[in-house]
């Protein structure tokens, strides 16, 4: 069985005691195991909400963190001292790198904290190759082959020897778990793309069915024209169920509701989605 509780999120659910922030951070347990996916950008609200669903901070065996952005990464310190024991986490060897946007001002986006701060407390584990944490549970690596409607139209810049360039995020990374009814893929902002994601979670296990999607998709500036092309894709990959949120958008979400109708789900904080 997999449990995954959503810890943070952006929605909080309808009178709820859950907290809310911009963010994401997943628990998933499997095969008596915790993965803690993304840490938010603060980690008072998801020890807050880890509290209220009886959940310990020191049972969690491995961190997994999608990408750099700050929303997915600035509780890193604080959640780490909170598990109290050295843990691995596993990312893109390119996670720590300056990452910014310069419109409507300069402002780094990216990891908060130097490398040499996180590895005080976890053994870094860097690599942008698919590799098995648990057994049937994934990280697919960097997704190198993107749709040519899914490239990023994200403004953020990297420096490479003291050059501006655009930051393609080649760092982001899903999980993919196994279940007997398909895979089932966790992603945290989908800057690879979700149609692009989900076609190489399918290529990495040999696994043609997809019991569902859940995660962020980064809809929410996007055309009309991508939305759309997004969800028809998804269904023709037979995508069985969505939950989403986060940076998602209204607009994604309301077409996401109309195609799959109770199939698709609105994630929030202290939800419990179980397979
Ligand atoms: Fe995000
Ligand atoms: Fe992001």
């Amino acid at each position: 069985m997999v449990k995954i509780y959503v810890l943070l999120e952006d929605y909080s659910g309808y009178e709820s005691p859950f907290y809310a922030q911009h963010g994401i951070s997943f628990l998933i347990e499997h095969g008596g195991k915790s993965i803690l996916f993304d840490v938010g950008q603060e980690a008072k609200p998801i020890l807050h909400n880890m509290r209220r669903l009886g959940l310990e901070p020191n049972n969690i065996d491995y961190i997994f963190l999608s990408h750099c952005h700050y929303d997915h990464t600035g509780g890193l310190l604080e959640m780490l001292k909170a598990i109290g024991k050295r843990i691995p986490i596993i990312a893109h060897p390119m996670i720590f790198r300056k990452h910014f946007v310069i419109k409507p001002c300069l402002m780094d986006v990216g990891v908060p904290f130097e490398r040499e701060e996180i590895e005080q407390y976890a053994e870094l584990f860097l690599t942008n190759e698919p590799i098995q944490i648990l057994e049937g549970v994934y990280s697919t690596g960097e997704v190198r082959e993107r749709e040519d409607f899914e490239k990023t139209n994200l403004e953020v810049y990297t420096l490479k020897d003291g050059k501006l360039i655009r930051d393609e995020l080649l760092d982001d990374m899903s999980l993919v778990i196994r279940t007997s009814e398909g895979l089932v893929i966790i992603s945290g902002c989908s800057h690879a793309g979700i149609v692009s994601i989900v076609k190489h979670a399918i290529k990495i296990t040999g696994e043609k069915r997809i019991r569902s999607v859940i995660g962020g998709f980064h809809l929410i500036d996007a055309s009309d024209e991508r939305i759309i092309k997004t969800v028809e894709k998804l269904k023709k990959l037979d995508v069985e169920e969505v939950y989403t949120g986060h940076c998602t958008g209204l607009k994604a979400e309301a077409e996401f509701l109309t195609d799959y109708g109770e199939k698709f789900h609105k994630i929030h904080s202290g939800m419990i989605i179980e397979f």
